[in-house]
């Protein structure tokens, strides 16, 4: 028996992760499902956004199937449990794959796969103020240890796809110390791996997504460029409702849509599904059941193919009428 923790969240997030509960739950696989609360609402609740009981689950768990949370600008001392999830959990790695679908929303030909490091980065959350607050330092930390580690995840990511080399993004004409250390680790373990080493420059990888995404294959970069690229990257292949993630360590795995919990539309029936059950697709893939992401993957493109879409992609279905046109297609054979 597997055990898939679902972490809801707020907003779209509860909506979305059992739309994707159900294609997992209509595979011929014995999963068993958790569910647990987390984020705002969470916080409103129970004076937490992550309480013990929900982190212990995730910590269980086979792999975790995350919404999204709403973070309140104005609460002090608040921490996202998104990021306290990937802290804990020691997920120090986020792939955010971009492939071509079959609608107008994708640009065609496009398959590439942004690794981005998690643990470190502008996002260590080491801030003071000077000068009576006039200043802000915000100090941000590379590790040889943490570069060497994501790159040699990215690396044997991309002996998975068939790469032949690995593009380190950085910025070390300018943050010459940090990302100087991060380019000499990312290169050491890259050509351990016995894989050829690209480098982009950050702003000229922002530019060649672009103007030739085609020609990006696995991209390794750390933390905040890794955000920016990642999302960059998502509007080219159908945006926001399409955009899936995993956050991965060497012992646990959380998968996540790469939106957030869009109050805008919640409640509504309006939210696109398709990001979350492409993030199963990923969980599944990783639990070691490649055939059946396969599966999930295929019937997604289909449901694209034949213009089968919410709002956000043109189209006028509800979240759920979007998950039925998935679950038709699981059952209909390759043609
Ligand atoms: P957002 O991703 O929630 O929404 C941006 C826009 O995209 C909105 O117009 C929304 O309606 C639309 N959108 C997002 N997901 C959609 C979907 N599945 N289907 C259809 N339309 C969709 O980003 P925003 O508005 O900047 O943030 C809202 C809240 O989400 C904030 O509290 C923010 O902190 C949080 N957030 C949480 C994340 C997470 O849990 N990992 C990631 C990003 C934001
Ligand atoms: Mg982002």
């Amino acid at each position: 028996m597997t055990t898939i923790c679902l972490l809801g969240g707020d907003g779209i997030g509860p909506e979305v992760v059992e739309q994707a509960a159900r294609v997992l739950g209509a595979l011929p696989l014995q999963l068993e499902f958790t569910r647990h609360p987390v984020g705002f609402a969470c916080y409103q609740e129970h004076g937490t956004p992550l309480p013990d009981a929900t982190l212990e689950a995730a910590r269980a768990a086979d792999a975790v199937l995350f919404g999204a949370v709403t973070t309140p600008p104005d609460v002090p001392n608040y921490r996202s449990p998104i990021l306290q999830l990937r802290r804990k959990l020691d997920l120090y790695a986020n792939v955010r794959p971009c492939r071509s679908f079959p609608h107008a929303s994708s640009r065609p030909g496009i398959d590439l796969v942004i690794v981005r490091e998690n643990s470190e980065g502008l996002y260590a959350g080491r801030e003071r103020e000077e000068d009576g607050g006039e200043t802000v330092i915000s100090e941000r930390v590379v590790t040889r240890g943490a570069s060497l580690r994501i790159a040699a995840h990215a690396a044997s990511l991309a002996k998975r796809r068939g790469d032949q080399h690995v593009t380190v993004v950085h910025k070390a004409n300018v943050i010459r110390k940090g990302d100087g250390l991060f380019r000499r680790a990312a290169r050491e373990a890259i050509e351990a791996a016995g894989l050829g080493v690209k480098e982009l420059l950050v702003d000229a990888c922002a530019m060649q997504l672009l103007r030739d995404p085609t020609s990006l294959g696995t991209i390794v970069t750390t933390n905040m460029f890794g955000d920016i690229l990642s999302d960059e990257a998502c509007m080219l292949v159908g945006g926001l409702g399409l955009a899936c993630s995993g956050n991965l360590g060497d012992e646990r795995a959380l998968f996540e849509p790469v939106h957030g919990s869009a109050p805008d539309i919640a409640g509504q029936g309006k939210a696109n599904p398709l990001a979350t059950i492409l993030s199963a697709a990923f969980l599944l893939e990783h639990l070691g059941h490649a055939d059946h992401a396969a599966t999930v993957r295929d019937a997604v493109a289909r449901v694209l193919e034949l213009d089968r879409t919410p709002a956000d992609l043109g189209g006028s279905l509800s979240t759920v009428e979007v998950t039925d046109a998935v679950l038709a297609e699981l059952d209909r054979p390759l043609g």
